[in-house]
């Protein structure tokens, strides 16, 4: 695709991660030259992207990212996502979401490099959502709190910053690392019931189009604190009841719940979401669409 702003290099953090894989290949598309970090390197490397060896926890390794790195822009994707794992570890939940995003802030601190920052809609205490830009963060779990300190870092530290604040992610995972939404089809498929909450509401965000918000963000359209999630906000009822018809399932293979009943460690933002004042130009995928591309994607991969 011919690209319309000068071709920059970008170093993503989490390159093996859903959105860090997402990320990688559409910024290369895009002409950009692409640096991915990786805790461990890949066998093979993902064709395009230069891999480089990034531990959050160590300073060493993060110097010697940004210094063979040195990147024009870093969208910083890397995190401790288990939102269980964070509550019932929360120091080391703190090492590599807060600290680890400070550690790597301060190694490019006045190098000019600007820092894209991934954030999530769990800095929001989920009563009255969904949240804009505007509204002020409380987070009640270890996860939002993590990430939210990392925000506030963030923008102390580089002059020119953008904060995305995105809602859970629908795209495939690797295969020893399923994604929630291939959980629910894998148990509805193979162990049924299915077992869901009725009263926890979020954004479900296509991975295609957050990636290219972000690379509209890249490419210079887009500073500060944004929220990019797609624009439906259901309940996980309402979003397996989607993923149940589109199999060809019954309805009452779902057995509903209120999220209180799933004894789940973290608690979670229930009346969730986010809002935006400042739509990007990247056009939404509608839900529908998306799901009929993942579940093409979720065959194949199973295949
Ligand atoms: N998933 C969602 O629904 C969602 C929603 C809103 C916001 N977000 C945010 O979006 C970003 C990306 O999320 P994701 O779901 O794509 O993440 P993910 O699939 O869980 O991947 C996390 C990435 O972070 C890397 N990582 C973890 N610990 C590290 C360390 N100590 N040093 C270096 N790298 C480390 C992982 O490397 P390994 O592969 O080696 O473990 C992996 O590449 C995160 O910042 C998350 O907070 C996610």
């Amino acid at each position: 695709m011919a690209i319309d702003f000068p071709p920059q290099r970008v170093a993503v953090t989490g390159a093996s991660g859903l959105l860090g894989r997402a990320l990688v290949t559409a910024l290369a598309s895009r002409g950009h030259a692409v640096v991915g970090g990786y805790r461990e390197l890949p066998q093979p490397s993902p064709a395009a992207v230069t891999p480089l060896k990034l531990d959050l926890l160590n300073a060493e390794s993060i110097a010697e990212f940004v210094g063979t790195a040195r990147p024009d822009c870093v969208i910083h994707a890397a995190a401790l996502t288990d939102v269980d794992r964070c509550e019932r570890d929360p120091e080391f939940a703190l090492c590599v979401n807060t600290i680890g995003a400070q550690s790597l802030s301060k190694a490019l601190e006045g190098s000019g490099c600007r820092m894209i920052f991934l954030s999530t809609d769990y800095v929001f205490d989920g009563r009255e959502g969904p949240y804009d830009e505007s509204a002020v963060p409380n987070p009640i779990n270890v996860y939002g709190h993590t990430k939210n300190v990392a925000e506030e870092i963030v923008r102390t530290i580089f002059p020119d910053w953008a904060i995305v604040r995105s809602a859970s992610f629908l795209g495939i995972g690797l295969p020893n690392r399923p994604t929630w939404a291939e959980k629910l089809v894998i148990t509805m498929l193979e162990r049924p019931p299915l077992t869901v909450a009725t009263d926890q509401r979020s954004n479900i965000t296509p991975l295609e189009f957050l990636a290219s918000a972000i690379i509209e963000i890249v490419e210079g359209r887009g500073t500060g604190l944004r929220h990019v999630a797609g624009d439906e906000i259901l309940s996980r009822y309402e979003f397996a009841l989607k993923l149940v018809r589109l199999f060809g399932k019954s309805d009452d293979t779902i057995q509903a719940v209120s999220y209180r009943d799933l004894n789940r460690l973290a608690p979670r933002p229930l009346n969730g979401g986010l809002a935006t004042r400042f739509p990007l130009r990247t056009p939404q995928i509608p839900l529908d669409v998306a799901l009929d591309r993942w579940k093409t994607e979720f065959l194949q991969a199973r295949t």
